[in-house]
């Protein structure tokens, strides 16, 4: 298998793949909504190119990817991760979808190859999610993943000059495998 098919994950609605620069469109009816932004570490983008210079270049420490319907391809959302410190065998996760696909299990389901993929070929032991008190949605979905609650970080973002606390979650690899059907279970040390 070529090393970009391994960053290629698919499921039964959904393919997810690395975010290309053409995706900007499709990101934007996520970046480009207030609502879908609110609780994002930044402001909502005001125009498509504000949300086109809001893709970078992956790093080892940040990468990005497009969450496309299986079917259609059509562009649904984006999932990251970023402060990835591979010493340390931890990282962060974000994810957005465009509002219109919100509560249908979609971010579930994305999030499950997605975070095999941190705990398996990039060796995780820590899975990070900061998620601010208020976001039910993020909140639901981290515990329903298997994220435990860690306590609340005071003023931990600056947002358009607006100081902002999150919760900070945390997945381990030990939890997630144990979650997952045991065939496909390792345990790699540290
Ligand atoms: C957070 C977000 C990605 C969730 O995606 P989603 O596909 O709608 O989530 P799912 O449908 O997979 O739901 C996961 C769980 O959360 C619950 N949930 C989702 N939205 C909810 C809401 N608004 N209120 C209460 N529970 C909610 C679901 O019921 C489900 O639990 P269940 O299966 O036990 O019923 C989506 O709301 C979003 O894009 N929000 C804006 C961006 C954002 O805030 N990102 C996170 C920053 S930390």
């Amino acid at each position: 298998m070529a090393a970009k098919d391994k960053l290629v994950f698919t499921t039964e609605r959904l393919k997810l793949r690395p975010l290309a620069p053409s995706d900007a469109k499709g990101l934007h009816t996520a970046y480009g909504d207030p609502d879908a932004m609110r609780f994002w570490d930044c402001a909502p983008s005001r125009d498509l190119a504000e949300t086109k210079a809001r893709i970078p270049r992956n790093t080892p420490h940040f990468a990005m990817w497009a969450v496309l319907s299986r079917d259609t391809r059509r562009f649904l959302g984006m999932v990251n991760y970023h402060h990835r410190h591979a010493g340390h065998r931890r990282l962060a996760i974000g994810y957005i979808l465009a509002r219109e696909h919100w509560r249908k299990g979609l971010m579930s389901e994305a999030l499950v190859p997605f975070l095999d993929h941190c705990f398996g070929a990039l060796a995780s032991h820590r899975v990070e999610a900061l998620i601010e008190p208020g976001n039910v949605a993020s909140r639901a979905l981290a515990e329903k993943l298997g994220f435990s609650s860690e306590g609340l970080l005071r003023d931990h973002l600056c947002v358009e000059g607006r100081y902002r606390s999150v919760i900070m979650y945390s997945l381990l690899a030990n939890e997630w495998r144990a979650r997952q059907p045991k065939a496909s279970r390792t345990q790699p040390s540290c």
